[in-house]
C-alpha cells in the first residue's frame, strides 16, 4: 500500500537520555503539534531528528533510540553535534529564521553554516530515498529543509513531492539579500506543489522566482522545462475537537485548575482579577518584550485596572544556544522583574511568568482560565496559539487580542486586531477586551469557532494532499 512520507527537521517526539533510559516528550511548536494529528490518522511515516546528536547516544543505546522512534511510526535522521551547530543553530536559525521574519539586523551570512545546511539536507535526502517505495507521496516541511525537494526529485522524478513553509516568505527586496537565494529557490522548485499559510507569502515567493530565476510565472503556476510547479496558500488549522473536548472536560472538573490553586494558596489575593494570557516560544519574532512594555503602558494609562488584571505569561524555552535568544531571555527576565517591582502590592502581582514548557492538560488550564489572550508577534507565519485559545472557549466567552502581523489574523477578523508596535492601540484593546459585554464576546467567538471547526487541521492536510495529487495531471500535460 502506498504511503505518505512526512519530513521535518524535528520529529513530533523528542528523545532524552536520563540515567541510561530513553525518555520521549512531545515537541513544541506549530508544525509538530499540527502535523501530529495528521500523522496519527495516517499509515505513513515521519522522518526527522530525534533531538539527540550522534555524540549524545552511547553505542549500547543506539538500537533503543531507533526502536523508540519506529514505535511512533517515525524514522530518525542521525545528526552530529557539528551538523546541529552549522545547520540548525547556524543557517536555519541565524540566517533563514531572522531573514524570513524581517529581522535583517539579526541575520548572519556565514559560508560554513550554508555548507552545513547543504550537507544536512543531503543526509535527509539519503534517509528519504531509502524509505521511498513506488507510489509513495512525499511531504516536506519548513525552512530547515528547503533544498530537500530538488534532491529527492533528481533521484526519484516519479514521486509526487509537496512542500509546506510554516513561516513567512519575505518580500523579494528582503529575500534578494541572501547570497544563496538561487540555490534555495531551485531546491524548493523540486516540489510539485508548494504551500504557504497566506496569499501574501505565496505572492512574495512567486515574485522572487520570476525576478531571480526568470521562470515564467502565470497566476499560481511556474513552468519549468519538463514540469509545472503549483503554488498556493493553505492556512493551517488546528485539531479543533481535541482542544474543545479537552476544554469541556476541564470545565467539568474545575478544581483541577493550577491557576485557581495558586489563588487559593493566597500567592496572590486578588482572585477576581481578570487573567490575560500570553503563550509563545521565547522568540524575538513573538514580540514578548514589547508586549510586556505595552502592558506597563496600559497600567499607566488606565491605573484603575491595577489589581484588577494579571498577565499570565508562558514563555517556552527555545533555541537557547543562539545569542539573540539568550539576550531576549535576559531582557524578559529584567522587564518582568522591573514591572512586578514597580506595580506589585502586598496582595497583587501584575505578571505571573513561567519559563518552561507545559504538558497539554496545563495548557488547557491556561487557555480555559484566562478571560483575555494577548498575542502580539512582530512577525509570525501563522500562530496556532490564537486558534487554540478560541477553540477552548466552550461557553464562547473570552477575548482574543491578536497582532495583524500573524498569519492567523487574516482569518480571525472578529478578534481585536492590533499593530504590535502601537502601544496606544494595545492599551486601548486591553481596556476594550476587559470591558467587552458578554453578548459581544459570544457573538465574535461564534464566528471564529465556526470557521476554525470547519477549516481544521484535517481539512488543511486533505486540501493540500488533494492539490498535490492534481499536480500529477498538470505535469503530464507539459510532457
Ligand atoms: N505549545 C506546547 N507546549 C507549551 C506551549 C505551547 O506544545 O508549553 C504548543 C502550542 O499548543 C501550539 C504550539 O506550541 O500548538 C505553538 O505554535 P505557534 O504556531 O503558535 O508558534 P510556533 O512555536 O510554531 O512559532
Ligand atoms: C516553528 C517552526 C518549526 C519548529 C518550531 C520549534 O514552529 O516553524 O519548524 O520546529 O518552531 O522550533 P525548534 O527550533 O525547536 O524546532
Amino acid at each position: 500500500m502506498s504511503k505518505t512520507i512526512i519530513i521535518s527537521n524535528r520529529l513530533p517526539l523528542q528523545l532524552q537520555i536520563d540515567n541510561k533510559k530513553i525518555k520521549a516528550t512531545p515537541s513544541v511548536g506549530g508544525l509538530a503539534t499540527g502535523m501530529k494529528s495528521v500523522h496519527r490518522d495516517s499509515n505513513g511515516i515521519w522522518i526527522g531528528w530525534t533531538g539527540l546528536t550522534e555524540e549524545e547516544i552511547p553505542a549500547d543505546l543506539r538500537d533503543e533510540v531507533v526502536d523508540a522512534t519506529i514505535k511512533e511510526q517515525c524514522v530518525p535522521v542521525s545528526l552530529s553535534e557539528e551538523d546541529i551547530d552549522g545547520f540548525y543553530y547556524g543557517f536555519s536559525n541565524r540566517t533563514i529564521w531572522p531573514l524570513f521574519h524581517y529581522f535583517m539586523e539579526y541575520t548572519e551570512f556565514e559560508k560554513e553554516s550554508w555548507q552545513s545546511y547543504v550537507e544536512v539536507n543531503e543526509k535527509y535526502a539519503e534517509v528519504v530515498l531509502d524509505n521511498i517505495e513506488e507510489g509513495d507521496t512525499v511531504w516536506v516541511h519548513d525552512y530547515q529543509l528547503m533544498l530537500l525537494p530538488a534532491l529527492i526529485k533528481k533521484e526519484r522524478p516519479d514521486v509526487q513531492i509537496g512542500f509546506f513553509l510554516h513561516i513567512p516568505f519575505p518580500s523579494y527586496e528582503v529575500f534578494r539579500t541572501l547570497p544563496w537565494r538561487e540555490e534555495i529557490l531551485k531546491g524548493l522548485l523540486g516540489s510539485d506543489l508548494i504551500g504557504f499559510h497566506t496569499y501574501d507569502y505565496q505572492r512574495h515567493f512567486l515574485s522572487s522566482v520570476s525576478r531571480i530565476l526568470r521562470h515564467e510565472v502565470s497566476f499560481n503556476e511556474i513552468t519549468l522545462k519538463d514540469r509545472i510547479v503549483t503554488v498556493n496558500s493553505y492556512p493551517m488549522g488546528i485539531d479543533y475537537d481535541k482542544f474543545s473536548e479537552a476544554a469541556a472536560k476541564h470545565d467539568a472538573a474545575k478544581n483541577q485548575s493550577e491557576l485557581q490553586r495558586r489563588l487559593d494558596l493566597h500567592i496572590d489575593s486578588t482572585p477576581d482579577a481578570k487573567m490575560i494570557l500570553s503563550i509563545d516560544r521565547l522568540d524575538y519574532s513573538k514580540g514578548i518584550a514589547n508586549r510586556i512594555r505595552a502592558y506597563e503602558y496600559f497600567l499607566e494609562k488606565y491605573p484603575e485596572f491595577k489589581e484588577k488584571v494579571r498577565l499570565v505569561m508562558l514563555a517556552v524555552p527555545s533555541r537557547s544556544n543562539v545569542p539573540q535568544y539568550q539576550l531576549l531571555k535576559k531582557e524578559v527576565d529584567e522587564l518582568v522583574g522591573r514591572i512586578n517591582g514597580k506595580f506589585a502590592s502586598v496582595s497583587w502581582t501584575p505578571i505571573w511568568y513561567f519559563y518552561r514548557s507545559m504538558p497539554f492538560e496545563n495548557l488547557i488550564d491556561l487557555y480555559t482560565t484566562c478571560e483575555v489572550a494577548l498575542l502580539t508577534p512582530i512577525r509570525d507565519g501563522m500562530n496556532l496559539v490564537a486558534k487554540e485559545y478560541v477553540a477552548t472557549r466552550t461557553d464562547k466567552k473570552g477575548v482574543l487580542i491578536l497582532s495583524e502581523m500573524a498569519g492567523a489574523a487574516q482569518e480571525m477578523s472578529e478578534a481585536l486586531i492590533i499593530n504590535p508596535n502601537n502601544f496606544e492601540e494595545i492599551a486601548d484593546a486591553l481596556k476594550q477586551a476587559i470591558e467587552m459585554p458578554e453578548a459581544e464576546q459570544i457573538k465574535r467567538n461564534k464566528f471564529l469557532q465556526k470557521r476554525l471547526k470547519r477549516y481544521n487541521v484535517e481539512k488543511w492536510a486533505n486540501d493540500f494532499m488533494t492539490s498535490l495529487k492534481d499536480t500529477a495531471h498538470k505535469s503530464d500535460i507539459v510532457k
